[in-house]
């Protein structure tokens, strides 16, 4: 263990030395206290080139162990992050210093300012013990300096099918699916906008763009308001009937049984330099883009598309939230009004596949961002056939 102070006070130095004597002191006992049970696993970290060890990833083969070993349910302070009325116990503070202590001593002790401790703090220092919020609750996090960069290492396991289930038994004033029978029509569908709305809705406003487009836009794409669908963000939805009260389970300490590693990504019809440029920095809408890999322009507000039953595109019984497969939109939801027997009749597809095929170099910019430069898939074939084209 070596401590190269920078040069600065005195004072701050000595501060410096207590501090890290107390951890260490401090690491030493739970050392003991915790011996053999983290020793199996945990041997120490030695400082490696080029790492920086700035972000934790879950991903890494030594952390992936219980959650419990570093998040501790419920947290000492999730009565304070939310207002009274709100507050309900929750995950809402970094793991303690013992988590990391019987593997990264090392790091722990690099230099004046360990790179390790701006995983969770601020402006780390003896005299500085601020951390940047903790990822949940998401409100406050998402309006960080760290939150607007972060991308979580999870995906979220929901059952649509067996909450389905749990409706037809559950019709109570007290249930969020009153009313809900999740069969195709509107009025049924209430439900699915209890977690899933319109995210940054145009509603009855003039202006469409989410951004300001350039004054020479033309036809070109720029993104438009409306466009994604939100997914249920942090604990509130789900908590209020997984509680420790109800007894419920998944019971909230249980975190592996919704949170889920993410797998390596799917191509998505996304460009993070398009999206640059357009000076899209909302982290949730991002995310979703991100996530878009069947079309990244289908805009959900839009006359003919919000008419529609939520069935007609997703089948939210046979989803596997964890399997982009399931979750995909085939061309079948779009043929049905973007294909039509000829060109002349106005399918957008057919305009495409015919533009295409007298130029190869032809981008299909109707529906997708990036995927229209790539070939054309066979679904969109067959889709022209049953439409009664002749492709
Ligand atoms: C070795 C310690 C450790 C273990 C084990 C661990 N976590 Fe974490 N977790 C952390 C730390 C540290 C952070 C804060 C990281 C950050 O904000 O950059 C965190 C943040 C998170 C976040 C918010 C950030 C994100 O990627 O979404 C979630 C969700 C989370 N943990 C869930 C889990 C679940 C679920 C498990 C068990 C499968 C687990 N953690 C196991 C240390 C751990
Ligand atoms: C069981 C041992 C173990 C525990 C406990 C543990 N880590 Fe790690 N950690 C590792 C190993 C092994 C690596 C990979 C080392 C490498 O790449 O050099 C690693 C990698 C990291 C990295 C990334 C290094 C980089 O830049 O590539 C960070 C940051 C990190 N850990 C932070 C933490 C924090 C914070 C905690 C406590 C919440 C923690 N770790 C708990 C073993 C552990
Ligand atoms: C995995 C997240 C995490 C990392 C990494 C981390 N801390 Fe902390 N730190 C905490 C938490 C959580 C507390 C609050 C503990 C409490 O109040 O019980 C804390 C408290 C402190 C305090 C207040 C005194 C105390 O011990 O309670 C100081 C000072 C501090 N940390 C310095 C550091 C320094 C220096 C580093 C790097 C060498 C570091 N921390 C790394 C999470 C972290
Ligand atoms: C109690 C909350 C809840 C209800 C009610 C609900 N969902 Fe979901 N839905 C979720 C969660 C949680 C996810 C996973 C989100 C994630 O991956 O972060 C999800 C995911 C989805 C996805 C996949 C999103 C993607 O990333 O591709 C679709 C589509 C979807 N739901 C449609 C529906 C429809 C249609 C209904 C009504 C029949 C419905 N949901 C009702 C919570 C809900
Ligand atoms: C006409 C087809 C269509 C209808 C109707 C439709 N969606 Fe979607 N939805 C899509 C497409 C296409 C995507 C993007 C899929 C992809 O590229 O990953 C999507 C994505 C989503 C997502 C993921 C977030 C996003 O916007 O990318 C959710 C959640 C969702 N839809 C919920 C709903 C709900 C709830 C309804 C009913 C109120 C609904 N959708 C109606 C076609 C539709
Ligand atoms: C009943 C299901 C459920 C359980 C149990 C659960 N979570 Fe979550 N958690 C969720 C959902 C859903 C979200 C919202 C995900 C999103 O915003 O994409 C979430 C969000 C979070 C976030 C906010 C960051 C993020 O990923 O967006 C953190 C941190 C987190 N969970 C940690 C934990 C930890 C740690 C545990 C165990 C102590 C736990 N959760 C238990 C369902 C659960
Ligand atoms: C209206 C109450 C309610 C809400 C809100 C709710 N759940 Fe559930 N959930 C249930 C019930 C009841 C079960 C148990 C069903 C059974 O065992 O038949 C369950 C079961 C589950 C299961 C286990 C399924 C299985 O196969 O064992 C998971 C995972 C889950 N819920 C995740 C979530 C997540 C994530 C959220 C928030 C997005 C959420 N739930 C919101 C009532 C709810
Ligand atoms: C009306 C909307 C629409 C039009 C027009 C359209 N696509 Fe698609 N495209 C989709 C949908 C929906 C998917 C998702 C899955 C599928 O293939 O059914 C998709 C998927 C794709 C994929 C991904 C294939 C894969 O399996 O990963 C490529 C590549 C693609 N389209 C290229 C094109 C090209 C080239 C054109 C122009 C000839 C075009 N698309 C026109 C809606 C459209
Ligand atoms: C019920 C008929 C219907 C279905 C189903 C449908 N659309 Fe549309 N869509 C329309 C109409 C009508 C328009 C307006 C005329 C036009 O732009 O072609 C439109 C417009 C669009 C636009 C341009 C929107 C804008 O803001 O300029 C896109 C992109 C689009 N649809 C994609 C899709 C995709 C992708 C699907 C399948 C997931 C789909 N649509 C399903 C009827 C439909």
């Amino acid at each position: 263990m070596r401590v190269r102070p920078a040069p600065r006070k005195n004072q701050e130095r000595i501060a410096w030395g207590i501090t890290l004597v107390l951890i260490s002191v401090c690491g030493f006992f739970l050392c003991l206290e915790e011996g053999r049970r983290v020793s199996a696993q945990a041997r120490q970290v030695p400082n490696r080139r080029g790492a920086t060890y700035r972000d934790f990833q879950h991903d890494v083969q030594a952390h992936r162990q219980e959650c419990s070993t570093c998040h501790k349910f419920p947290s000492p302070n999730w009565n304070k992050v939310r207002s009274e009325a709100e507050a309900f116990p929750d995950i809402t503070e970094y793991p303690q210093h013992q988590s990391c202590l019987g593997c990264h001593r090392q790091q722990f002790f690099r230099g004046a300012r360990p790179a390790i401790c701006s995983v969770c703090h601020v402006n780390p220092s003896p005299r500085d013990s601020r951390r940047h919020p903790f990822p949940n609750p998401p409100e406050i996090f998402d309006q960080s300096a760290k939150g607007k960069e972060a991308e979580s290492d999870f995906q979220i396991a929901f059952p649509h099918a067996v909450h389905i289930e749990i409706v037809s038994r559950t019709s109570g004033p007290r249930s969020i699916f009153r009313n809900a029978s999740f069969t195709p029509g509107r009025a049924s569908e209430e439900s699915c906008a209890v977690c899933h709305k319109t995210l940054h809705p145009q509603g009855d406003g003039s202006d469409e763009f989410f951004t300001k487009p350039p004054a020479d836009l033309g036809d070109g794409f720029w993104l438009k308001k409306g466009t994604f669908k939100s997914v249920p963000r942090g604990h509130t939805a789900c908590f209020t009937c997984h509680s420790a009260d109800s007894g419920l389970k998944p019971s909230p300490d249980s975190c592996s049984t919704c949170h889920a590693l993410k797998p390596a990504s799917v191509a998505a019809d996304f460009d993070p330099k398009l999206s640059g440029t357009m000076g899209v920095t909302d982290r949730v809408v991002l995310n979703a883009w991100k996530l878009r890999d069947s079309t990244g322009k289908f805009r959900h507000e839009w006359f003919s598309h919000n008419e529609l039953s939520c069935s007609t595109c997703h089948n939210a019984e046979s989803m596997n939230t964890l399997s982009a497969a399931s979750k995909r939109v085939g061309m079948s939801s779009c043929s049905t009004c973007h294909a039509t027997a000829t060109t002349d009749d106005g399918g957008a597809l057919n305009f495409e596949w015919d533009a295409r095929k007298a130029d190869p170099k032809f981008e299909c910019t109707k529906c997708h961002v990036v995927f229209g430069r790539q070939p054309v898939p066979e679904s969109h074939r067959s889709a022209l056939v049953e439409a009664g084209a002749k492709p």
